[in-house]
């Protein structure tokens, strides 16, 4: 049985001794390789799946911890705005936990296979014009005391996805050289950030964006304005990254690749790390690119 990561992680997670974790499952994700991307791109070159989480996504990882932390707290209700994800996590950690989970989403904007996971286990889905008016509504019902806000202003939600870092050290005995990953609020590159300090040390990280973030076709990085952008800013200076634009071309045809040549089918947001691989290829040695959701959120894109 899968070890939830809150009880492999439990010493290295702000959670009371003796809390009953909210978990499906979530952590401990295969670290593939990739060998006929390596060769294409000339570095040795890793796949962290984060689509073998429970709901298909890395936001597993922080709603476990979360949502664990707001039932202790005897919370009735979470809250979160999302473009699809987040609120598929939320809705089904909610469910498990016995808790209401409310998402405010961009209207238009959230893939078909992410509004049926919230739909299924029971969310109250609204709508709103756009990912920003939506993320300050959410905030607005915290601040009013009612609603527990899970989204990765919640700090709780950073912890947990901190353990993908530490996986990725374990499977590889060291900490790689890079690692590249999509950038949409940017809590997740805030995340491996927390994770791999903690080791004692950081990889170059590539912070792949849609050079147009306001109609990407990559639907779930469709954010204007990046709610964690100076915190991306300094983890990257401080590990000598950078942040890199991709077109929704480049997002895409990287995506195929992944499909075709090491059959791992993603939502294409989450190819956008080898994208940028791909248009400047890593000189290091080892490589990492994180693979934040699956292709199943989003059927429609495969048309
Ligand atoms: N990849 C996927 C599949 C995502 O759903 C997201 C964000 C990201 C990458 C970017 O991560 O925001 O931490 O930089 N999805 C959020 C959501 C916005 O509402 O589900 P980030």
């Amino acid at each position: 049985m899968t070890v939830p990561l809150a009880e492999r992680y439990r010493d290295r997670l702000p959670l009371a001794p003796g809390v009953d974790v909210v978990t499906l499952g979530e952590g401990s994700t295969p670290l593939l390789p990739a060998p006929r991307l390596s060769e294409r791109i000339g570095a040795e070159v890793w796949l962290k799946w984060e689509g073998g989480n429970p709901t298909g996504s890395f936001k597993d990882r922080g709603m476990t911890v979360a949502v664990t932390q707001a039932l202790a707290d005897g919370a009735h209700s979470v809250v979160c705005a999302s473009t699809g994800n987040t609120a598929a996590s939320a809705a089904a950690y909610a469910a498990r936990a016995g808790l209401e989970a409310v998402i405010l989403q961009p209207e238009g904007a959230v893939a078909r296979g992410k509004l049926a996971q919230a739909r299924a286990v029971g969310a109250k889905i609204e709508t709103r014009a756009n990912f920003e008016e939506a993320l300050e509504e959410a905030k607005a019902l915290e601040a009013g005391g009612t609603h527990v806000l899970v989204n990765s202003l919640n700090p709780l939600r950073l912890q947990g996805q901190k353990t993908a870092a530490f996986e990725i050290a374990e499977d590889l005995d060291r900490v790689p050289d890079v690692l590249a990953l999509p950038y949409g609020g940017g809590g997740n590159l805030c995340a491996y950030a927390l994770g791999f300090r903690e080791i004692g040390s950081l990889p170059r990280f590539v912070a792949a964006q849609a050079e147009n973030r306001a109609g990407t076709a990559a639907s779930a990085i469709r954010i204007l304005e990046p709610a964690h952008e100076s915190e991306v800013e300094s983890a990257l200076a401080e590990s000598g990254g950078e942040a890199v634009s991709m077109t929704d071309d480049a997002i895409l045809s990287a995506w195929r690749l992944l499909a075709q040549e090491e059959g791992l089918f993603c939502e294409p947001s989450s190819a956008a790390g080898l994208a940028a691989f791909l248009a400047d290829p890593p000189k290091d040695a080892r490589a990492v690119c994180v693979i934040t959701g699956h292709g199943l959120k989003d059927p429609d894109a495969v048309a």
